[in-house]
């Protein structure tokens, strides 16, 4: 007791201090339980740093793009896609989700991997993933080990959801959810933020929480036990990712230098919220919508293109060794100025995973196609939302039935289930006409 008063006052946090000691009973234990979870030091730090810094300083004056080519193009990705598949059949590729976002945009009230965007299966994003993961483990004849990373906010409703739907046919020991860290927000005078319940607000630690929490779980050392050597880390909310694409593993493998790769796509135009990959002092990175200075966000070419063009799509590779530097790694914080507990311009924190990648140095991009591997769900209406999401995957759908040379109704947009196809793969007449109105489901554009 004595050293978390200590603590606290050496950190700036009287106030807390008092409030602590003058509590008792339960009030006093969950009070104090919160405050242990916290490094009160690091917290005095960030905001001493902090309310200090302006946004430019977050992003170095030395800024370039980064160049990269779409892979499917390049004449050896059926090579990488055979090797991608080698792996996956030996054991060593896994993926790993990080679920432990608020998705407070799209303004659904549970853990977003929920959410039903409205197909005609009304299957939840968590399924479709858990199905195209099923459907590569069945083709590769290895199951894939998953990881899914939850925050304290969301874990309970997160596993019992799964559990409610028999983990969608995923055998349960090779699924591993765990929950992320949290951070306290603290006022604009730095002090800790404390709610109506008498508790600290505590809120996830950011994407960028990730590797503390793989290592500190145990995940980490799951996978290495099962012999996995690279890890494929995805975002909650886009409908069309290709989980464990064979061909962008396969090519990490081949290139052989690199400890991570991502996804990277054209940018939909300068407005659009997504993160550009650059080269800062020379390193890869990640330069977040949040911090990009206008002028940087619209600098063009002489053709008009826009020259910080690689957005983001929060598709990444780690490859085991990778993962292992970055247990002892300290990534950067980000703040943002919000209301908690009803008290404006607080401080909130949080870490951003891709900052990982100056810090392992190189990183492999990976150039793909929008339309067949980016349709985020983040709005309720407009872009990036459930009918955007939709229509995308109908008509890609479509694509895939059309280039098996199915008679379809070009009118129409197709929904296949991913327990049948995981990327257009093994579509035919015959399996068309075995399967519309069952695994493959038509809709009409709204
Ligand atoms: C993210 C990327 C952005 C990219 C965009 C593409 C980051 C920081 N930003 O933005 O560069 O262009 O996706 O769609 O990665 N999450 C946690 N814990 C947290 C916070 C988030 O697990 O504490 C998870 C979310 O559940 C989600 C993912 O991280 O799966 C992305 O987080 P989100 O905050 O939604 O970032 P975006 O704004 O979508």
């Amino acid at each position: 007791m004595e050293n978390i008063i200590e603590t606290l006052n050496a950190a700036g946090q009287q106030e807390l201090a008092a409030r602590l000691e003058s509590l008792s009973g339960d009030a006093r234990k969950n009070l104090e339980r919160d405050i242990l979870s916290q490094d009160w030091e690091e917290l005095k730090a960030l905001y001493a740093e902090k309310s200090s810094a302006s946004l430019e300083d977050n992003v170095s004056s030395n800024l370039k793009p980064m160049p990269f080519k779409i892979a499917v193009d390049d004449l050896r990705y059926d090579f990488w896609k055979e090797t991608g598949e080698i792996l996956l059949g030996k054991g060593q590729v896994a993926a790993f989700l990080v679920a432990g976002g608020q998705g407070s945009r799209l303004g659904f009230d549970g853990p977003k991997g929920m959410f039903d965007i409205g197909l005609p299966s009304h299957k939840s994003l968590f399924q479709l993933q858990a199905e195209r993961l099923l459907n590569l483990s069945a083709r590769v004849e290895h199951p894939i080990p998953w990881c899914i990373m939850t925050s304290p906010l969301n874990h309970e409703a997160t596993v019992n959801f799964f559990t409610e739907h028999n983990f969608f046919g995923y055998a349960r020991e090779n699924i591993r959810f765990f929950e992320q860290g949290t951070i306290c927000a603290l006022d604009p005078e730095g002090k800790a933020v404390v709610d109506d319940n008498g508790r600290l607000a505590l809120v996830p630690d950011g994407n960028g929480g990730c590797f503390r929490a793989l290592s500190q779980s145990g995940t980490l050392a799951w996978l290495v036990e099962k012999g996995v050597q690279y890890v494929f880390l995805y975002s909650v909310d886009n409908a069309l990712c290709r989980i464990c694409d064979p061909a962008f593993i396969g090519a990490l493998a081949a290139e052989g230098r690199s400890l991570s790769a991502s996804k990277v796509v054209h940018k939909a135009g300068a407005q659009e919220k997504v993160g550009i990959f650059a080269l800062q002092n020379n390193k890869p990175g990640v330069v977040e919508y949040s911090d990009l200075p206008e002028n940087y966000r619209d600098m063009t070419n002489p053709d008009g293109s826009l020259t910080f063009d690689g957005g983001n799509i929060a598709i990444h590779l780690f490859k085991i060794a990778g993962l292992r530097k970055l247990q002892t790694s300290r990534l950067p914080w980000h703040t943002a100025r919000k209301t908690v507990c009803g008290i404006e311009k607080c401080w909130k924190f949080e870490q951003f995973l891709f900052d990982a990648f100056p810090l392992l140095g190189t990183m492999m991009p990976f150039g793909v196609l929008r339309e067949e591997e980016f349709s985020p769900v983040k709005n309720a209406e407009g872009n990036d939302s459930p009918k955007t999401a939709r229509e995308m995957i109908g008509r890609l759908h479509r694509e895939w039935l059309r280039k098996a040379h199915v008679a379809i109704d070009p009118k129409k947009l197709y929904e296949i289930s991913p327990t049948i196809s995981y990327a257009g793969e093994g579509l035919k007449q015959s399996v068309f006409d075995r399967e519309i109105g069952r695994n493959i489901l038509e809709f009409d554009e709204e």
